[in-house]
């Protein structure tokens, strides 16, 4: 009798159970996998057709290389690949796939599917597996190239059943994961249909750009700077977002390295250090950025689902892929003062007349000159007492979490009846100012959003929200699986003067914005609803899921940096401020103002 162990190896279907773990999480990562697979066979058209999110059914059909039956039978065990045959070949990986563990771990928790032939072949094979191994092998007829059905996901492991999120939820992870691998792969024709409805087509084409452009739509592309970077062994290629255009969401910020769509901190660090100063509080670049580099530089098989890779010099591909996108930006931010006065036609700039009405500033208010002289000549405040230590206070206060809207409004308190001086604007982005008796750089945008915030706020609370209808409505195209979400909100959206009709299946019509708004990029204004919109199921009180709309209406309908301002213009927001009794900072959370009394200024040239 052999000695009695408590180890044990576990039977094939505990470990492909296990695996699929790791792998399989929910439907997208099926899909995820079944496209690497398809991508694999050379295929150049993948068709994906889900139902309820992928939960009822995934279908993934392509016209790729196909599998003669023997080579069907082994592809569902485990460890069975025809990527790899030795530990060299793994250095040098090229296909999505190598380890061999994708097909069976689907199986081991679906009811799967598999018909396949090979391109001159008459018969084909159908496979059939529910939930382990292949319980039959069938003649059946087929075109070229695989088709590969999941049935019931999870139907024998109800604890992973019950981790799957909403339909909403599930297909859009799906839709992500399928634009993915249509960026990987630009001459790949892909379809997506849900519930049988086309979700998106995207024929294939030439070029990673054209591509783009299928994904991401005219609106979105022309915000984005073309990224195209070579150095030594690695060269950038994509899509990062202009710098005055930075979004309150990651969305997307999508990275590929050899084709393969991964998460990845250097990267993404690289992008955020990029954008440094561009990139104000609480927003976000969004991004598609794609690396080549030598497949020796970089070890893919650090996580199951290969989400992940390491390079073997990630401070090279930091500073090359910073240095990519650092160029663009630079060269972009330099030329903009011009640009942006010049083409800009939505440019608050060009409306110095309807901000001024809006804001009821009228000719005898721009007496600036004379109120220059008054202010110059009184300097009592110099002495009052605790101001230093009150500025240092003040410096510090801008440590807000990122994004965050925050309820609680912090003032500076100062007289509400200071008069303001403007001194100038500096580089576009900052007014130079003296208010009553203080040195102030203001960043205009803030200052403009907090403004804003304060009136749409205090006017959606006296239910008095004014819309002003556009002459011309404005169509905005949104992502397919965001389209419900905003579908859902459209009569709250109503009440805050933002009124919207659906315009096919995933467009809309902006009819009318809030009248205090004006004019601005009514596209951007829309994707930053919808990133509200996405956090807005998990908001209790409808004060908190309406405050983070009207932030979001504040910052696109504010003057952005890199607008040059007229003086009155500067006057006037400044003195709005000021009867705002001087908020500290926008509602995101980012400082409005830097000040400097004239005790500090005093100290500083050491006058007292
Ligand atoms: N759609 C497909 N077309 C052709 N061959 C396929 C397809 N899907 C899977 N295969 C074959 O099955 C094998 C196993 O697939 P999989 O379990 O995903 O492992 P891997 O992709 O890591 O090799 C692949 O190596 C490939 O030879
Ligand atoms: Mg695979």
């Amino acid at each position: 009798m052999p000695p009695e162990t408590t180890i044990r190896i576990l039977p094939e279907s505990i470990s492909c159970q296990i695996a699929a773990g790791e792998i399989v999480d929910r439907p997208a990562s099926v899909v995820k996998e079944l496209l690497d697979n398809s991508l694999d066979a050379g295929s150049s058209m993948i068709m994906v057709d889900v139902v309820e999110g992928g939960k009822r059914l995934i279908r993934v059909t392509d016209d790729g290389e196909g599998m003669t039956r023997a080579d069907a039978q082994l592809a569902c065990q485990r460890f069975a690949t025809s990527k790899l045959s030795s530990i060299e070949d793994l250095l040098s990986i090229s296909t999505f796939g190598f380890r061999g563990e994708a097909l069976p771990s689907i199986a081991a928790v679906s009811k799967f599917r598999l018909v396949t032939a090979k391109k001159d072949e008459s018969v084909g094979t159908l496979l059939i597996a529910d939930g382990g191994p292949v319980s039959s092998v069938e003649d059946h007829a087929s075109s070229p190239g695989t088709r590969i059905e999941i049935k019931e996901l999870f139907f024998n492991t109800p604890g992973r059943q019950k981790f799957l999120k909403s339909t909403a939820t599930e297909f859009s992870h799906m839709c992500h994961v399928v634009q993915q691998a249509a960026l990987a792969r630009p001459s790949t024709h892909f379809r997506l249909t849900h519930n049988n409805h086309v979700v998106f087509d995207f024929p294939a084409v030439g070029s990673l750009q054209d591509r783009l452009l299928q994904l991401y739509g005219t609106k979105l592309m022309d915000l984005m700077l073309p990224i195209e970077f070579e150095r030594g062994a690695v060269t950038v290629q994509g899509i990062a977002i202009h710098p005055y255009h930075t979004r309150t969401s990651r969305t997307p910020q999508e990275i590929f390295v050899n084709g393969r769509s991964i998460k990845n901190s250097t990267i993404s660090h690289a992008m955020y250090e990029a954008y440094g100063s561009f990139l104000p509080k609480g927003r976000h670049p969004v991004f598609a950025i794609l690396l080549e580099i030598d497949p020796r530089e970089v070890d893919v098989n650090v996580h199951p689902s290969k989400r992940e890779v390491k390079f073997s010099e990630p401070d090279v591909v930091h500073r090359v892929v910073k240095e990519a996108v650092r160029r663009q930006l630079q060269r972009k931010s330099a030329m903009l003062p011009t640009e942006d006065l010049h083409i800009q036609e939505k440019g608050w700039t060009h409306q110095p007349k309807s901000f001024v009405d809006q804001r009821g500033f009228s000719g005898q208010d721009a007496k600036g000159g004379s109120s220059v002289d008054r202010d110059q000549s009184s300097g009592e405040m110099a002495t009052s007492s605790g101001a230093s230590k009150k500025v240092v206070q003040l410096f510090s206060q801008d440590n807000h979490e990122d994004g965050v809207v925050h309820e609680a409004r912090a003032s500076y308190g100062l007289d509400p009846d200071y008069t303001v001086r403007v001194l100038g604007q500096m580089s576009l982005t900052y007014i130079v100012a003296q208010v009553g008796e203080e040195f102030h750089v203001v960043d205009q945008h803030t200052v403009h959003e907090r403004v804003l915030f304060e009136r749409l706020w205090r006017s959606w609370l006296e239910k008095k929200v004014q819309s002003q209808a556009l002459l011309i409505p404005e169509p905005v195209d949104v992502q397919p699986h965001t389209a419900a979400l905003l579908q859902s909100a459209l009569p709250e959206l109503a009440s805050l003067g933002l009124e919207m009709e659906p315009f096919g299946e995933s467009a809309f019509v902006l009819r009318s914005v809030p009248a205090l708004l004006g004019q601005m990029d009514y596209a951007a204004l829309v994707q930053d609803l919808v990133d509200d919109l996405t956090e807005w199921k998990s908001l209790d009180s409808i004060e908190k899921r309406i405050r983070p709309i009207l932030a979001s209406m504040a910052c696109q309908g504010a003057v952005q940096a890199g607008r040059a301002m007229v003086e009155p213009e500067m006057k006037l927001v400044l003195e709005d401020w000021v009867k705002e009794g001087f908020p500290m900072t926008c509602p995101h959370g980012r400082r409005v103002t830097m000040r400097f009394s004239m005790d500090e200024l005093h100290r500083i040239f050491r006058r007292i």
